[in-house]
This record gives structure tokens, sequence and C-alpha cells, in this order.
């Protein structure tokens, strides 16, 4: 870059005692924080933006949790592109990136590291496939709101199951944030947006957008009155699975508690993992979302 900037470089802190300095302070206001792995897209920057419109000060955190990744996934290969997401985040007027290596956030190693787990929840659907992702994340998340102390945090709708896991998490723990959802960002094609796609050729790319319509298919048909959820379910597998993908699993779920509907229900959602290619995509719909399509 070289040339000096005109604009104030948004502030790069990479250690918890300095981050903690930083955000004390009469004219620090309310805090918002986005806690994302990087690597970052226009999903991330809605939620930044949402961040920025509801905070005095709006802090991001840049961490690829090593606790989230079970052995054999994509830590190592994880995107990571610290010096474009910075400058990603200082057009949007962020005030504060938290970088952190990983023994910042791990001091004792992770083997004997206190975990948070939520339980029914975090044990079904990505759960069930990725035993301990949960609980990689939900302890992940506790200790970043631990350090920012923040009044609102913000996650992203796409991945409907995290959210609600941090929700839980939040309630039960009695953790004084609130946890905002922000809807997810697509391509013109539907497909969500995610660092994952990076892994997708372009020809897979396409494909991919076999996803979307293929959930919002399935919740059209539960918008229509079919009962038979087990039906829907496999009827979108096998699209799916003709599309080219691999389905882990498509489930039509009560949107709050993620088992499956009961006479209690009153909010559904469909959510699908499927591994097309070197990606394992993720996306999910609410029923009432479109009553449009
Ligand atoms: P990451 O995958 O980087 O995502 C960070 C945040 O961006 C999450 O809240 C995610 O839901 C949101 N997001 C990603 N793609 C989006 C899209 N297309 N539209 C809207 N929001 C989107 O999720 C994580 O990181 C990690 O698990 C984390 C919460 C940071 C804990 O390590």
């Amino acid at each position: 870059m070289g040339a000096r900037q005109l604009r104030a470089a948004v502030e790069l802190v990479e250690a918890i005692a300095p981050l903690r300095a930083r955000l004390r302070g009469a004219d620090i206001g309310r805090i918002g924080l986005v806690p994302t792995m990087g690597n970052l897209h226009e999903g991330h920057i809605a939620l930044v933006r949402t961040c920025r419109a509801a905070a005095d000060t709006c802090v991001v955190s840049v961490f690829v949790n090593p606790a989230q990744f079970a052995p054999g996934e994509d830590f190592e290969r994880y995107p990571r592109t610290l010096d474009a997401d910075l400058r990603l985040l200082e057009v949007e007027g962020v005030d504060v990136v938290f970088a952190p290596p990983v023994g910042e956030m791990y001091p004792d190693g992770r083997r004997d590291h206190t975990t948070i787990t939520v339980p029914a929840l975090a044990r079904v659907l990505c759960g069930a496939s990725r035993p301990g992702h949960f609980d990689g994340v939900a302890t992940v998340v506790a200790k970043l709101f631990n350090v920012v102390a923040p009044r609102q945090a913000f996650f992203g709708e796409k991945d409907w199951q995290q959210l609600a896991v941090i929700r839980a998490m939040v309630r039960q723990l009695d953790m004084p944030v609130e946890v905002v959802g922000v809807p997810t960002v697509r391509a013109p094609s539907g497909l969500a947006l995610s660092s994952r796609n990076g892994y997708l050729t372009a020809g897979e790319r396409a494909q991919a957008a076999l996803l979307n319509i293929t959930l919002r298919k399935a919740a059209r048909a539960v918008r229509g009155g079919e009962r038979d959820h087990r039906r829907i379910e496999r009827d979108a597998a096998d699209a799916l699975s003709a599309g080219g993908f691999e389905v882990e699993y498509v489930g039509v779920r009560d949107a709050a508690r993620l088992v499956e509907a009961d006479a209690n229900t009153v909010n559904l959602r469909v959510l699908a993992a499927a591994r097309l290619g070197r990606a394992r995509l993720i996306d999910n719909v609410g029923v009432e979302d479109e009553a449009d399509v």
C-alpha cells in the first residue's frame, strides 16, 4: 500500500490485555461484536453494517478457531486473508479488529481447556456429523464475549444452528449480551455466500445453486400443507443426490429447538448440509420466509 491514507486505519489488536484496555473509557458507548473466522465476504459485511448501525464501538474478531474443527477437517487449509480483511473492515468504518494467535486464546493448550457444551441443540443436524463442533464454537464465543463485553453480538442466519446454540448458551448462562441474527446474504443464483464456496470449481459453483432451490421447494411443500415431513426430507435429499451432492442431512425442524415438529411447533425451518466436490455446504430457509414463491 505505501501511501499515507486520509482515513483513520482500522485498529488491529492481537492480544487480550490491550483489547480490554482499548475498550475501557467513557467514549466507548455501546459495544457491538461481530465474531468471524476471516476471509470476509458480503455475508460478513452485512453483519458488520448491522453492527455499525446499532453500536457506538464496533469490534470484529478474526480467529480461525481450532477447537471447532475435528481432526481431518479443513483447519489447516481454511483461507487466511487478514490483510484483505483489514482493508474491507477499514472501508466499513470498523473501530477495532481483534485477531489473536491461537496461543492467546488457548494459553493452556486445548486438551485441558474449559469447554462449554450446549446439550440437545448441539448434537443434532450438523452436530451429529461434526461431534464437538458446537462445543468449540460455544467456547470461543463465550471467551470473546468475556474479553469484549459487547452489549450486542451479530451472527448470520446462514449458520442457523450456530445461532440457536449461541442463543441457548446466552440464555442459560445469563450472559449480558443481546444476540442479533442477520439474514443470509446470497449470490444471484441463491447460493449462500460462504468462505467454503472458494473450494468449489466454477462448474460446481453453478451446480451448488441447487441446494437453495431444493430447500425453497421443500419449504413450499410444508407451507402448502404437506404434513409428511419425512417424505419432504427424502424428496429433497433425492433431488440433491441427483444433482451431484453427497447429502449429509435434510431436516424440517422446529426453528428454535431444532426438533421435529410437534403440536407446539409454530415456526418451521428447513435445513440441510451436503458435500459438493471438496466443499461441505450448509443452508436453511424459513417455511414462512418467502410466501411469494
Ligand atoms: P464464519 O464462518 O467466518 O462466519 C462469521 C459470521 O458470519 C457467522 O455469524 C456467520 O453466520 C456469518 N455469515 C457467514 N456467511 C454468511 C452469509 N452468507 N450471510 C449472512 N451471514 C453470514 O461462523 C463462524 O465464522 C464461527 O463459527 C464463529 C462464530 C466466528 C466462531 O468461531
